[in-house]
């Protein structure tokens, strides 16, 4: 294929010639939400974990799809097959439909899409991202929107402080960041990433599920600015980024990642895991 297909309200057709409706509540008012999987050698990556929460956002949204579960699971697959993106990410958008009046919902639009992904640099998993934060709390924050006004209009700022990301804050306590979930480790090894304000991501799912599984100590709780401050090593986690190590956050030195830190074993667990998920797949 010379371009990839994508999966429009029902219909595989060409990227190119996908639309929406000026009318769709999602260009109109940002009513809009969605799900990212990364696909590896052809595998879509905890595509169940990824479509529960898809339906679990649709819901909390009041957006009824016509599609079961296993209907976009079949979708998925068919559209992976089609277009040979073998390391790609998928991204299934839902928004609230061409309203007539601009305002009112009406029959969700679904698409799914298919792009290439670039990983991020390997020295990044060596030298790590620089985090600034922000004074911002994400509406809705469990329900995975497409507001990401914030996080785009940071940017500029964000690369004025030298920054690699942005790590947002309310009061001294922090959450996430605008596309990672965030967490630190303990000077007694603990591992602790934050329980409410966020979206709880599938890697966030994933890395609580290896560290139960492997010994590590685990809390679910706020995290403070002072918390970060005492802490030993500092990483965050999403489905592009796996485990990325934090080398600073503001004037909060951490360095770069070593190989006998709880981060680095932590992502050599998460990457044996990703291999499991993929050996079971074919
Ligand atoms: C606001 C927010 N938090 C956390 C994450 C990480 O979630 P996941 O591990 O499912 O990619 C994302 C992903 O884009 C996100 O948008």
């Amino acid at each position: 294929v010379s371009e990839p297909l994508c999966f429009i309200n029902g219909d595989f057709i060409p990227a190119s010639q996908a639309m929406v409706p000026v009318h769709d509540l999602g260009v109109q008012r940002g009513y809009c939400i969605f799900d990212f999987l990364r696909v590896t050698q052809n595998v879509p990556l905890f595509c169940n974990d990824h479509l529960e929460r898809f339906y679990r956002s649709a819901k909390e949204m009041r957006l009824t799809l016509k599609q079961s579960k296993e209907e976009l699971k079949t979708v998925i697959g068919q559209l992976i097959q089609k277009n040979q993106l073998p390391d790609s990410g998928i991204r299934i958008l839902l928004s609230g439909g061409a309203s007539p009046d601009g305002y009112q919902l009406v029959q969700p639009a679904l698409a799914i899409i298919q792009q290439p992904l670039t990983p991020p640099a390997d020295e990044i998993y060596q030298n790590g991202y620089t985090l600034v934060t922000y004074p911002h709390q994400r509406q809705i924050p469990h329900v995975k929107t497409t507001d990401y006004l914030m996080a785009i209009w940071l940017q500029p700022w964000m690369k004025g402080k030298g920054g690699d990301d942005i790590l947002y804050q309310q009061n001294g306590i922090v959450s996430e960041c605008p596309r990672s979930n965030f967490f630190i480790v303990t000077q007694s090894n603990t591992i602790v990433t934050p329980a409410r304000n966020i979206l709880k991501g599938i890697t966030r799912k994933q890395l609580l599920e290896i560290a139960a599984a492997n010994g590590f100590a685990m809390e679910e709780r706020d995290i403070s600015i002072d918390d970060i401050r005492r802490a030993k090593e500092a990483f965050i986690g999403s489905s592009t980024k796996r485990v990325i190590p934090v080398n600073r956050v503001d004037d909060i030195e951490f360095g770069p990642c070593k190989d006998d830190s709880v981060t680095s074993r932590l992502y050599d667990l998460f990457f044996q895991k990703e291999k499991q998920a993929i050996h079971d797949a074919s």
